[in-house]
């Protein structure tokens, strides 16, 4: 898995609020390493103890590789999770399994066709269940799976009018009311993918049936519309936007990179204003500068219309390209940059990305504060050296086989990605208000009815 690691830190910057060091400091750093030994001795003593008492928690009851173990005294966290390797197992609901999940791929006729939903920036959405379908961490066993994946092309469907906001409320409602498993842990263990801006927002009573599920989107923030933002940090995971698969064919994109010396602009806005602030002071700045700035006005249909090569032809003339918010905070010339290795410069205050644990988006990218785009932000770029530039474009090329949707058998890919995000996500025990447990390790619902005996439809929340 790539990674980069970062420059050592400036701490030297700080050095000059350092107080001079006084009895007082010297009495309270004395005090903090007596009381760090006793806190350490206390703590050793605890463990040893719950140690000797464990046969009242009897870990003998969950499977062999999960769960907290100690070895002579010593507490462990499962290697799973967080360890070194990849090892979970994924259901996949079968269309056929559950009423109404057809609809949610198809359309309420089933219409629409999965090749239509395959493409463009909400491709993730079917790229990630057919993935997901040939992943060696597929199970086909619900009673052993951590996870369960709710396949559905909704964005996509409901652009193509295969149903309405209304019939997509209710036909996942109905849905989910089916599924045993989603009751038993209110929903803690099933993933869901938005892949649009709206996020989970496509769903209109997301808030009360999913709000405990784990969601896949590329957008972290929806506050512009909606009071609340369907995203949580804690629960859901960020994935990259769907890159045309023409760019991202392994070493031979349709359009090649140009040497950073032969590009026409410093800089590039490749996209409609949609009468958003940013945008439209990106065009007005390019109408002033524009040997450096590129702001095309991009025809979306009729003889103007930019074709696909275009675009991407277009993009790679820069040496950078910005990329502003637009209905939304996340954007997807943010991950064609790197295809056509253009050093992206993010002007969108609220978007998250993908992947933070192992990319440093500072080592291979720009933010900069929406609120000052103006001459200031070209002559920031112009003062960027070839040199500096060439950098943060080497090491964009090492991190973005990340941002592609590849199998997880190759050894790096977005869905590789995500299934190491969702491995930190697998909970050894689930449950939700309406699970109860018993001493020998039976599950009952408030009737006091085995897990096994439970029947659709499932009352949910
Ligand atoms: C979504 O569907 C459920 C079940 O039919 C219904 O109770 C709920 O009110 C619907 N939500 C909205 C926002 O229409
Ligand atoms: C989830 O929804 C339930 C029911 O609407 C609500 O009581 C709960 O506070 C919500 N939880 C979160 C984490 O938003
Ligand atoms: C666990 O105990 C309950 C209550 O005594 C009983 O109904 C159930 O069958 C037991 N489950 C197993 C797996 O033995």
């Amino acid at each position: 898995m790539a990674s980069l690691t970062s420059k050592p830190r400036n701490f030297g910057a700080y050095s000059h609020y350092a107080t001079p060091c006084t009895r007082t400091h010297q009495i309270g750093a004395l005090f903090l390493v007596v009381s760090t030994f006793f806190v350490t001795r206390l703590f050793d003593q605890w463990f040893s103890e719950s140690n000797s008492v464990t046969p009242a928690i009897d870990l003998r009851l969950t499977s062999s590789n999960a769960g907290i173990t100690t070895e002579n005294g010593i507490l462990r966290w499962p290697e799973r999770g967080y360890g070194s390797h990849l090892s979970l197992k994924i259901y996949v609901y079968d269309e056929n399994e559950i009423d109404g999940l057809k609809e949610l791929l198809y359309g309420r006729d089933e219409s629409v066709k999965t090749t239509a939903c395959l493409k463009g920036q909400w491709g993730s959405q079917v790229k990630i269940h057919k993935l997901l379908l040939e992943s060696k961490f597929r199970t086909i066993k619900k009673h052993e799976a951590d996870l369960f994946f709710v396949p559905a092309y909704v964005k996509c469907v409901r652009m193509l009018g295969g149903l309405n906001d209304k019939e997509i409320n209710q036909t996942y409602v109905k849905v989910l009311s089916q599924m045993p498993y989603f009751r038993r842990s209110g929903g803690r263990d099933h993933i869901f993918v938005f892949p649009s801006g709206a996020g989970a927002h496509l769903f209109r009573s997301w808030s009360t049936f999913i709000n405990r599920s784990i969601i896949l989107t590329p957008e972290a923030d929806r506050t512009d519309k909606k009071d609340t933002t369907a995203f949580n940090t804690w629960k859901d995971i960020i994935i990259p936007g769907n890159v045309d698969d023409a760019m991202t064919k392994n070493g031979q994109p349709d359009v090649r990179p140009l040497p950073v010396s032969k590009r026409k602009y410093l800089a590039n806005y490749l996209g409609r204003a949609q009468g958003k602030a940013g945008r439209l002071k990106l065009i007005e700045l390019s109408k002033q500068y524009p040997d450096k700035l590129e702001c095309p006005d991009l025809k979306f249909s009729g003889t103007e219309k930019f074709g696909r090569t275009t675009y991407f032809e277009h993009l790679r003339n820069a040496k950078f390209c910005l990329a502003p918010r637009g209905e939304s905070s996340w954007t997807l010339r943010f991950y064609e940059s790197f295809f056509v290795e253009c050093v992206p410069v993010l002007l969108s205050d609220h978007a998250e990305l993908p992947f933070q644990n192992v990319i440093d988006y500072a080592q291979v990218s720009i933010k900069w504060p929406s609120t000052r785009i103006g001459t200031e932000l070209l002559d920031y770029l112009a003062s960027i050296s070839d040199k500096d530039i060439e950098g943060m474009i080497s090491r964009g090329r090492k991190i973005r086989c990340l941002l592609v949707y590849g199998p997880d058998s190759a050894s790096c890919s977005a869905v590789k990605g995500i299934l190491w995000e969702l491995q930190r996500k697998v909970r050894h025990f689930h449950q939700s208000t309406e699970t109860f447990w018993m001493h020998n390790g039976s599950f009952v619902n408030r009737e006091l009815v085995q897990f096994s005996g439970w029947k659709p439809p499932m009352p949910l929340p």
